[in-house]
């Protein structure tokens, strides 16, 4: 499928099994700041590789979001059964610019400040204190010895139940859009899977928007349907399917990476564990952004294309061809965080980090992942202070995925609880 490229640039293929996202984050800065990238159906994008590109890319104007600019998918060359096209042709703020762009955003701005989410704290504290009372009876073989998997059991639970109230998903149709998630983030799925899932996805979002029409609630989903019904022109009918997935999508699989890889983290570095444990709710912040620097949730992120011939880094990168956002692999770009940027140190001084992305397009949930991640941290360890894994690390399975970062299972012992 790929047309001859610039033969200068390098070339690295991604693993669709993201068996190793930092090492080959690593092999990619090693070739140099821009690399061009080959997704499976060897379709060619390119890629910055160095943190400070990065922040210059995702504020660059000339530089569009939406996927109608892609000039595969303009010639035809990429259709609706290439795998990764879940992941790019939807119509919400996500991949649409200028005005459209400020009038998806703003419809939602609002319900996801600082002040409105801290308000959801108390839910969220009833949430994660039901999951930890829960944890023993899905410990395998004992429940001190035995074996409980957190990432179905914790991790996936915290921020899905978060994201799908303040959205109004019923809690019996969550597992089914859990599924759908599940393999739109997988990039090893196959044509036949990925066209299933895409039916299956509109056929369950127009089921809930007809739902929360006769049935309102006081969640987004109803909100927008209000909005969308009053002036059709702030929200048509495929802007709302669109932005509901994004929202549940957005909101749960990424932060369900952060609790799983902060968990990871923590107990595979027992000397910042303590510190954490010996800190306060501020030492615990420090986790939850290390985190997100170290071993960012969102591995490669789809497209930006370039609305005219730009050079990046002195390679020419023309107009209609995709870029990607290489989110973990710039969180330990050397020439951003020092030579002990692949180190877990809470304790570094300087974290600033490109997890949320940034420009026009930062992320919208970035209060409430810090949230959940802020309070689902500490709760877990003040309650299982014992905690270990129940594997060596090296042999967690990573989720299937270039997109995600993350471990697909993350089994541990509990230990003695602390009294509750
Ligand atoms: C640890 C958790 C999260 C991470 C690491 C993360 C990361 C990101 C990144 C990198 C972007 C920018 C993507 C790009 O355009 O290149 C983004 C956008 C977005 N995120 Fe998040 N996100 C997280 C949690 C959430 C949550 C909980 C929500 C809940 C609503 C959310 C909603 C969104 C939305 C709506 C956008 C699109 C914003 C726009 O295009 O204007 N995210 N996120």
């Amino acid at each position: 499928m790929a047309e001859s490229v610039t033969k200068q640039v390098p070339e690295i293929r991604l693993d669709p099994l993201g068996a190793d996202h930092h090492g080959e984050a690593a092999r990619m800065r090693s070739l140099g700041p821009v690399v061009r990238v080959i997704l499976p159906g060897d379709v060619p994008v390119w890629a910055v590789t160095e943190h400070a590109l990065l922040a210059q890319l995702v504020t660059d104007s000339r530089v569009s979001k939406d996927w109608r600019n892609w000039s595969l998918i303009q010639d035809g060359t990429i259709t609706d059964e290439w795998p990764l096209v879940g992941m790019i042709k939807v119509t919400n703020m996500v991949t649409s610019d200028g005005d459209v762009h400020l009038r998806l955003r703003r419809q939602l701005t609002r319900a996801f400040t600082r002040g409105r989410v801290e308000q959801l704290r108390p839910r969220l504290n009833e949430i994660v204190s039901a999951l930890l009372d829960a944890l023993p009876g899905h410990a395998v073989g004992g429940v001190v010895d035995g074996v409980v998997d957190l990432r179905p059991h914790y991790a996936y639970p915290v921020p899905m139940q978060m994201i799908c109230e303040l959205v109004g998903v019923p809690v019996d149709w969550r597992p089914r859009l859990r599924e759908s998630v599940d393999s739109l983030v997988r990039t090893n799925a196959t044509a036949e899977e990925v066209v299933a899932t895409q039916r299956d996805r509109h056929e369950l979002l127009n089921r809930l928007v007809e739902l929360r029409r006769e049935e309102p609630g006081p969640d987004l989903t109803s909100a927008l349907i209000e909005l969308g019904e009053s002036d059709p022109e702030a929200l048509s009918q495929e802007e709302l399917i669109d932005t509901i997935w994004m929202l549940v999508t957005a909101g749960h699989e990424t932060t369900l990476g952060l609790i799983a890889n902060g968990v990871r983290a923590l107990l595979t570095h027992p000397d910042q564990l303590s510190l954490a444990l010996d800190g306060d709710a501020e030492t615990w912040s420090r986790v939850v952004e290390e985190t997100l620097r170290w071993d960012s949730p969102i591995g490669n992120f789809p497209a930006r294309y370039p609305l005219e011939d730009i050079t990046i880094a002195g390679v020419d990168i023309p107009r209609g061809d995709a870029i990607l956002a290489p989110y973990s692999g710039v969180g330990r770009d050397p020439a951003q965080h020092g030579p002990s940027a692949d180190r877990f140190d809470i304790t570094r001084p300087q974290t600033k980090h490109l997890a949320f992305g940034g420009g026009p397009h930062i992320c919208l949930g970035a209060h409430l992942a810090r949230l959940e991640a802020r309070v689902a941290l500490p709760a877990l360890f003040a309650r299982y202070p014992h905690l270990t894994l129940a594997t060596d690390a090296a042999e967690l399975p990573p989720v299937p995925s270039f997109f995600s970062n993350s471990a697909a299972t993350l089994p541990v012992h509990l230990g003695t609880p602390n009294p509750t």
